[in-house]
């Protein structure tokens, strides 16, 4: 799993190879999206540094619009399409924050959203999307279902499929990120970015890596759903038959778009379990004072887990960015695993 690719070799990566998005996507994004979008805070804590004895700074997505960082790319696919591809809506499949974003930005350009969301999305989500004036046609649980609802719903509207992480204009508009957090913290060597479908870590890394190609990237992930550590480690995208984490935004596989990113430019991948996910929610809201959702929190548990201790690559991370991707958390549902969590 360790698998370290050298400065010199990311820099001749990014320069060589095609992905699905580049500095010049991103660039453009940030241009189409930057009136749409919050310039989001980045936040650090002299007590949280003092757990890890390294420099950490926040990046907070979960104060950008729809709680998330999926409105940038949101936004930049919605905006993007030219009038008479905009005219018939968008369409999408998701289990909430790219919903929730893509609704949002629907209501902004003034076209219609269609979002097939599965009946085991988190409430708080949910609710989002009808907030943003989102039209909602449920789904079963599992992809085969989500797709199935999804290509009807495109039949049937004529709507432009928007994809919440296989697309280029939703790695672009994620890409923003980098742009933002390298010029509001330029010393910052190490990014840790939590990995789902890998639109978001797609993003981060071409512009981080384009900018600074000696960034150190790392994923964090959920055990329960290490697709991403399992696909490096194997050479190829691997998809697991079930998923089981607190981490409900981590539950997607990477795609065709997203794997070959994930694969060269993305130097390594923490895994941690629920129960640190937890730990670190807790110290978001108690000393952060920032409510965070479990996938946004992951960072932080990365940072404070053991297994990135013992990585090779912890002592020359001294000034680490994290990306707290969003803030959408069901109350209730927290409440019950923090009592849960309890020895
Ligand atoms: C809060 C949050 N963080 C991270 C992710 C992962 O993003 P990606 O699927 O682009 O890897 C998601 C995806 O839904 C999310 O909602």
């Amino acid at each position: 799993m360790l698998h370290w690719c050298s400065r010199m070799e990311a820099d001749s990566q990014i320069s060589s190879k095609k992905y699905a998005a580049d500095i010049s996507s991103i660039k453009e994004a940030q241009k189409r999206i930057s009136s749409y979008v919050h310039k989001t805070l980045v936040l650090s804590s002299e007590t949280l540094n003092s757990f890890c004895g390294r420099m950490l700074y926040f990046k907070c997505e979960c104060f950008q619009k729809g709680g998330a960082f999926k409105f940038r790319g949101a936004c930049n696919a919605i905006f993007s399409l030219d009038d008479t591809q905009a005219g018939k809506g968008v369409v999408t499949h998701s289990s909430g924050n790219h919903a929730a974003a893509l609704a949002l930005a629907a209501k902004i350009r003034g076209i219609p959203a269609y979002v097939v969301v599965p009946k085991n999305a988190p409430k708080c989500k949910v609710e989002n999307v009808k907030r943003y004036g989102g039209q909602i046609i449920w789904s079963e649980a599992s992809m085969q279902s989500r797709e199935e609802i999804t290509t009807k719903v495109l039949q049937e509207t004529g709507g432009v499929m928007i994809h919440p992480y296989n697309d280029r204009q939703i790695i672009s508009g994620q890409g923003t990120i980098s742009l933002e957090l390298l010029e509001q913290v330029p010393q910052i060597d190490t990014i840790i970015v939590p990995v789902s479908g890998g639109g978001l870590i797609s993003g981060v890394a071409i512009a981080a890596k384009s900018i600074n190609p000696s960034i150190r990237i790392l994923a964090a992930e959920p055990k329960g759903a290490n697709d991403a550590a399992q696909s490096k480690a194997a050479g190829e995208i691997v998809k697991l038959p079930e998923t089981k984490t607190i981490a409900d935004g981590l539950r997607a596989f990477l795609g065709e778009l997203t794997w070959p990113v994930v694969r060269d430019l993305v130097d390594d991948i923490i895994v941690v379990e629920d129960n640190e996910i937890i730990e670190a929610m807790r110290h978001c809201y108690e000393i952060l004072k920032v409510a965070v959702e479990p996938s946004g929190a992951i960072g932080l548990a990365a940072v404070l887990s053991d297994s990135f201790r013992n990585n090779p690559a912890w002592k020359d991370c001294k000034h680490i960015g994290i990306i707290v991707s969003g803030g959408n958390v069901d109350l209730g549902l927290l409440w019950d695993s923090l009592n849960k969590a309890e020895p």
